[in-house]
């Protein structure tokens, strides 16, 4: 909806053609129908930190997926725009500019740096455009006291302990002897993504907290950021092979990606090599669980936060209460559960046939 043409037949237009064309015949002459179909197109902006990433990827395949089939659905035209911003923040508040000056009618900002959300939110605001970030959470600060700015996402600190969860299963279950060293201590490394990332800080701190909450004594024997990425996770892993080799038990990744770049240079170190767990449950991810190369992974639910973002664009684009629409917390907030996946309950998300 484009809120400077906004009119009177807008809220019925999406509930479709033939109703469309009804209200065209019955309107008073100050609404214009045949204006209206052509101008009242939900315009929504999306900004990416990088389309260079397997989980946002996801995220807006699935939302362009939602805003097709909601199309039809509603009878609506939405034009959806994705920006690439090359982890680049100068790059990103560019794009927003654009967007503004096109008159979009909602931003769904993936920021590229959290702590610099207030610039771009004073831009949307004075533009009157509500905000909608997700996957990258701004500091609480820049959400609470705005109106019309949402964040939608999963709790940091849960994918952490779910992950965690994965683990001292494993080291309670005698069958996969664990403690390699029969120390009576679990030793590992832990690959983190991005430094300041929301879900780096969390994740790492969680995961193992879980462990030694339960009494697990445990040795960390190195720790680094690989950027949630694959490439730079399996030249970590290679260099903690070589100094470690067989001492290491457990390796934690804050991503399935590095997950897998621990797995590739596993594979290459040829040894029967530690267990493995990362956080998305990306299609590649699931694939290595069935294969048994991956221990497990934790969902962090890529269609869950499409279709709560698209639910909230809609309603905050009709004028509706957005927490009709979508279990808002605190106001500003849509949480979405994380689930943990080891052998157990894999077959439920593996794509049909897939193992
Ligand atoms: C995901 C990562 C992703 C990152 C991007 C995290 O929640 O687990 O795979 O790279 O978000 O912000």
């Amino acid at each position: 909806m484009n809120r400077n043409i906004k009119s009177c037949c807008s809220r019925w237009a999406r509930r479709g053609p033939a109703l469309l064309l009804a209200l065209a015949l019955l309107c008073s002459p100050g609404c214009a129908p045949a204006r209206e179909q052509e101008t009242d197109t939900l315009r929504l902006g999306v900004a990416l930190y990088t389309q260079d990433d397997t989980f946002i990827s996801s995220v807006t395949q699935e939302l362009e997926r939602m805003v097709q089939e909601a199309e039809v659905e509603l009878g609506r035209k939405i034009n959806i725009s994705v920006m690439d911003g090359a982890n680049n923040q100068t790059t990103q508040l560019e794009q927003i500019d654009r967007f503004l000056d096109r008159g979009y009618d909602i931003l769904l900002v993936n920021i590229v740096d959290r702590t610099a959300a207030a610039v771009l939110i004073d831009k949307a605001e004075a533009s009157e455009v509500p905000v909608i970030f997700f996957n990258r959470q701004p500091v609480s600060e820049d959400i609470d006291y705005r109106e019309r700015v949402y964040y939608v996402g999963a709790r940091a600190e849960e994918g952490g302990a779910l992950q965690g969860e994965l683990v001292l299963d494993a080291w309670r279950d005698e069958r996969l002897g664990l403690d390699r060293s029969g120390d009576g201590v679990l030793q590992y490394v832990m690959l983190e993504g991005e430094p300041g990332h929301q879900d780096t800080l969390l994740r790492t701190e969680w995961s193992v907290k879980v462990l030694t909450d339960a009494g697990v004594e445990v040795e960390k024997l190195a720790s680094d950021s690989a950027n949630w990425n694959r490439g730079q996770a399996s030249a970590k892993m290679a260099q903690w092979l070589d100094w470690f080799g067989p001492e290491i038990e457990v390796v934690f990744s804050n991503n399935d990606d590095m997950a897998l770049g621990a797995l590739d240079a596993i594979r290459a170190w040829g040894n029967p090599g530690p267990l493995v767990v990362g956080v998305d449950a990306t299609a590649p991810a699931l694939e290595a669980m069935s294969t048994g190369e991956l221990y497990g992974t934790v969902l962090n639910d890529a269609r869950g936060i499409a279709r709560a973002m698209l639910d909230l664009a809609l309603a905050l684009a009709e004028g509706e209460d957005p927490a009709l629409a979508v279990d808002l917390q605190d106001g500003h907030y849509v949480w979405l559960p994380y689930q943990k996946i080891d052998w157990t309950n894999l077959d439920q998300f593996l794509p049909e046939g897939g193992r």
